[in-house]
């Protein structure tokens, strides 16, 4: 990241500009519209660290809108007495949003700075984030009408003590502290530790940050959290859910995508650190009496193209790309081959594919397979067999997949971009949407 200190060099020599300046040179919209903003901090980190650096380091940046809304839980919870820690701060965007809840002296920056230092605590691996943080943050004063009583940055800087570098699973400290937590964690990959009770092997590491961040809270602490919608919907995060719902009191909300650049749709989770109380509803979806697993069986297609060798009898072979939409194909059609030893399906059944969006017109665009052949089925589709064996009942649970119920149900129930088994076993198969 070392590259992002272009950025904060320029951003140093600005602050710096705006505290020698003669009183009310920068008006607040200046300030607001300089290298200080979201936009430019964002513009500057895309073009100076290349992509699969910022996605190895998780350092992708929260929007004002999604800040504020992130702070908005805390209503009136924050007073000059209050610690607010983000232990992945970043460019600081959250403790930016989460001073507008601090007083600010209009006589003296020094005087705000001293409170705002008490209140705010923030980590983060790289230097040049924690630079840029407390530089914004002096300019975020400056922009709410705090005069500028201190001529040396260095100095201002220094107002903000538990702003520093540092690895968050190392410095669990300020999170017992803490009265308030705000956090968007990184989203990548990471190795699960030796002690993790609940997963194994790679795990996203929100789901871990959360981990840290409940298990250090003192009681009553309020924590909100924006998180990956994997951790709310996921199978895999099941035990990981439980773990939050034991120790916090909370509520989450669907929030959409993240940004326009990224393309992960995320959640808040609002909630106070407590004795377990009941469980949030995770999935927000209507439990249906009846749902697509208590008629069909439902398992992912087999086939790795990748990584599985042509080593077996030559069958039938269908994908994602090959399955023309919501029409039924027979087994003798079928023209492309794989030399599968593994496990073949037999028809019929309908495939589904797993890629699957809240922006696609479908949710889970399904083609009905029939006949004799039993076929190898590719690992990007969803084989789902009816119990009965009927031909009839995929046409009917094609109809289901097109109704526009199914969709609300899938948008609510999962928005992650692969479609999950536990996901389609949960449709709801209602009278009305299968006639
Ligand atoms: C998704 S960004 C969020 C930054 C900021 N809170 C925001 O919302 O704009 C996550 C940040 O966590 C930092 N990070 C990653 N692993 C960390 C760790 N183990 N300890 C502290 N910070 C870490 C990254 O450098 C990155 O800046």
């Amino acid at each position: 990241m070392d590259l992002f200190s272009t950025y904060t060099a320029e951003l140093e020599r600005y602050a710096g500009e705006v505290l020698t300046a003669p009183v009310g040179s920068y008006k607040k919209r200046d300030i607001r519209e300089s290298l200080f903003s979201t936009q430019q901090v964002e513009q500057h980190l895309r073009s100076l660290i290349p992509i699969e650096e910022l996605r190895d380091a998780g350092s992708f940046f929260t929007g004002d809108d999604m800040a504020d809304e992130a702070v908005e839980y805390f209503g009136r919870s924050i007073s000059a007495k209050s610690l607010i820690v983000d232990p992945a701060c970043g460019a600081g965007n959250l403790l930016i949003a989460s001073s507008k809840k601090l007083p600010v002296t209009k006589s003296s920056l020094r005087k705000t700075l001293r409170v705002w230092g008490r209140c705010l605590a923030g980590l983060d691996l790289f230097d040049v984030f924690v630079e840029a943080t407390k530089l914004r943050l002096i300019l975020e004063a400056v922009s709410r009408g705090a005069r500028p009583d201190i001529l040396d940055i260095d100095e201002a800087k220094v107002l903000f003590p538990q702003i520093q570098e540092a690895d968050a699973f190392d410095h669990g400290i300020a999170l017992k502290r803490a009265t308030h937590v705000i956090i968007n964690p990184p989203y990548h990959k990471m190795a699960a530790s030796n002690s993790c009770e609940w997963a194994d092997g790679k795990i996203n590491a929100a789901a871990k940050f959360m981990d840290l961040v409940s298990a250090n809270v003192g009681r009553g602490t309020y924590v909100s959290a924006i998180l990956p919608d994997v951790l709310r919907s996921g199978s895999r995060y099941e035990k990981w859910r439980a773990l939050i719902s034991s120790k916090l009191k909370c509520s989450v909300l669907s929030a959409g995508r993240f940004d326009s650049k990224t393309d992960v749709d995320v959640f808040l989770l609002n909630g106070r650190a407590a004795s377990p109380g009941s469980a949030p509803d995770w999935l927000g979806v209507e439990h249906c009496a009846k749902t697509i697993g208590d008629y069909f069986d439902i398992s992912i297609g087999p086939v790795v193209p990748y990584r599985d060798k042509q080593a077996g009898v030559s069958s039938p072979y269908i994908h994602p790309k090959q399955l023309p939409l919501w029409e039924e194909v027979r087994t003798q059609e079928i023209k492309e081959t794989w030399n599968y030893a593994g496990t073949l399906k037999k028809a019929p059944f309908v495939a589904i594919r797993r890629t699957s969006s809240p922006s696609d017109t479908y949710r889970a665009g399904g083609t009905l397979i029939k006949g004799t052949q039993k076929i190898a089925v590719e690992n990007h589709l969803i084989v789902v067999r009816p119990k009965s064996g009927r031909v009839g009942d995929c046409r009917k649970l094609l109809k289901v997949l097109q109704n526009n119920k199914t969709n609300d149900f899938l948008n609510q129930r999962i928005r992650c971009r692969h479609l999950t088994v536990s996901a389609v076993k949960e449709i709801p198969w209602k009278g009305e949407l299968c006639e």
